[in-house]
């Protein structure tokens, strides 16, 4: 245990010169999820065409789940020893969505849009996980919960567009 670690009692990493790195790897993906739940909400409001009920519905769910996967990754970084920004100029900062236009949304178009973002993200983590578990499979653990939620989600909605791959 090196002496910071010891001296904070912070968890003891297999390289605890890379605790730094790592909080960077999980504040990025926190960037994601906190960006993915904006546009989400976004989604809800406008909803448009004979689905729009029930994407409205949908959404909150996905909202939900989103939020919360961000609030684990938000409290790993911190657990760690790594301060975290979730704020709306860090999030856009550091973010690999792209925001989508202010406008009613078409039901298809609208499962299409979030298939391909919850892809994006489910994809930006999952390369983030090999680098992690070098040095923290605790932190490893928690984006490969991320990985696996956001893939089954990936899934859901690929069939849900009627999509087969
Ligand atoms: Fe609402």
């Amino acid at each position: 245990m090196d002496s910071l670690t010891a001296a904070v009692y912070l968890p003891p990493l297999d390289n605890p010169h890379e605790r730094a790195a790592i909080g960077h790897e999980l504040a990025a993906v926190l960037h994601d999820l906190v960006a993915l739940s904006l546009t989400g909400k976004q989604l809800h409001w406008m909803a448009a065409g004979p689905l729009s009920h029930s994407l409205h519905l949908q959404l909150d769910e996905l909202v939900d789940s989103w939020r919360a996967m961000a609030d684990t990754v938000a409290e790993r970084a911190v657990t760690i020893g790594h301060t975290v920004d979730g704020q709306p100029a860090a999030v856009a900062a550091g973010t690999g969505l792209t925001p989508i236009a202010p406008d009613e949304v078409q039901d298809n178009l609208l499962v299409h849009e979030v298939t391909h973002r919850v892809a994006t993200v489910a994809e930006r983590v999952r390369a983030r996980l090999r680098r992690v578990g070098e040095v923290d499979l605790v932190s490893q653990d928690v984006l490969i919960g991320v990985t696996r939620e956001l893939e089954k989600q990936q899934w859901q909605l690929r069939v849900q567009s009627g999509a087969h791959r």
